[in-house]
């Protein structure tokens, strides 16, 4: 069974994870599973109903900052890059035309990306090279295809879900359009792997108000779990729309109405909630780690690398990687209570920012959307891009 770091190791959850999985287990097992709608997700029948309206949608997902990727990616001619997020294949396409022979490693966890980049493979013969997994898996494919360590002259991580995921209401992401509560990006490679649906209707009350917390930075954390459990005691949540629902009557009508974006744009209530189960159940953090260390050993020396995310968990993430910080206890770093940096601290933050052992930073400070970029593709809006050389 895949079992989470997240959850696994972290103090406050160690205690409740055994029984939960336990109870999970059992709970999937039973003639009566409620998640089935939800757990039953796409076979290879839908996939391909999924993958032909995805084909016909032109595109099916717009590359975030392209102009500031191809620039700090400063691809040459004949050069090998790794692309570890396909999704639409947006960046790749790109990356393909911006200079000739160059060949791309096309690596994505969602089956339907990858038949995406299986498709443009055919358009571009020898140019493309599809691999379906994780980041946590790429050294073994690497090494499958006899690709040496230190050999890749460019990597792009563009990291979270892609329009493609978002926007279908049958993969469970969607707070707008009512699907079975899914968030699985993997699709149904790993049959153990829990779903949304899972999370909410077998963690206790503490343990969500915890995930609640430390992956949405919900303030209202402890409420909306005890909504949750709540609601769930009368029916399971199997539904994208019946927990924004319970999320939404948690909280008061100020607070839910108070709630805008970062184009301060009204925001749906359960963004939040959303964004920490998506991030529990495709254990977004533990990956972008793994990505990140992945990356750090297939590129040479004087390679570049390109980030790109869309919160401040995982850019913190990231920054601290680039300046050489031990990562190694992640879940210490995402639970333990926030505190104001002092002066000093600060200004010795500034001063590890300049890069460390293995990477030397291509700008200092992060880099972020222009505005006219932001009104033409809004899902870009909280992107943010760090770029780096490897010593
Ligand atoms: C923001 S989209 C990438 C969009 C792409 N750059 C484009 O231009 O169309 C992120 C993609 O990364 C994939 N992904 C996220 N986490 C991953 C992981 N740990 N391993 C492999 N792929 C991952 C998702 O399935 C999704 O397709």
């Amino acid at each position: 069974m895949i079992f989470h770091m997240s959850v696994r190791s972290n103090p406050m959850l160690r205690k409740t994870s055994l029984a939960l999985w336990r109870a999970w287990r059992s709970w999937k097992s039973s003639m009566h599973s409620p998640t089935a709608g939800a757990s039953s997700g796409p076979g290879s029948r839908e996939r391909s109903e999924e993958l032909s309206s995805v084909l016909t949608e032109k595109p099916p997902h717009s590359p975030v900052m392209l102009k500031e990727v191809l620039h700090y990616l400063d691809i040459q001619a004949g050069q090998v890059v790794l692309d570890m997020t396909f999704g639409g294949g947006g960046h790749t396409k790109a990356i393909l035309n911006t200079a000739p022979e160059v060949t791309v490693l096309a690596l994505d966890r969602d089956p339907t990306a990858v038949s995406l980049a299986q498709q443009l493979a055919k358009e571009h013969p020898g140019r493309v090279k599809p691999l379906l997994g994780r980041f946590s898996e790429l050294e073994v494919l690497l090494s499958n295809m006899n690709i040496q360590p230190g050999s890749i002259d460019a990597v792009l991580l563009d990291a979270g879900c892609s329009s493609m995921q978002m926007d279908r209401a049958e993969r469970g992401f969607s707070l707008s359009k009512d699907g079975p509560l899914d968030m699985r990006m993997d699709g149904e490679r790993y049959l153990d792997m829990p779903c949304a649906a899972d999370v909410v209707n077998t963690l206790d009350q503490q343990a969500l108000a915890s995930i609640l917390t430390a992956y949405g930075e919900e303030r209202h954390a402890r409420k909306i779990a005890s909504a949750i459990v709540e609601a769930r005691r009368v029916n399971p949540i199997t539904r994208t729309q019946q927990l924004a629902s319970v999320v939404a009557g948690s909280l008061p009508a100020a607070v839910a109405y108070a709630r805008k974006d970062r184009l301060h744009r009204p925001a749906h209530v359960a963004t939040k909630t959303f964004q920490a189960l998506r991030i529990v159940v495709n254990d977004e953090l533990n990956e972008l780690h793994a990505g990140l260390r992945a990356a750090q050993a297939a590129l040479r020396t004087g390679g570049r690398l390109c980030v790109i995310t869309f919160h401040s968990l995982e850019d913190r993430l990231v920054k601290r990687f680039l300046r050489g910080d031990d990562l190694s206890n992640l879940d210490q770093y995402h639970f333990s209570p926030r505190k104001q940096s002092t002066r000093r601290e600060k200004q010795a933050d500034e001063k590890r920012d300049g890069g460390s052992a293995h990477w030397v930073p291509l700008r200092r400070k992060v880099i972020t959307p222009e505005k006219d970029d932001v009104q033409e593709n809004p899902r870009g809006r909280s992107a943010k891009l760090r770029a780096a050389l490897r010593r």
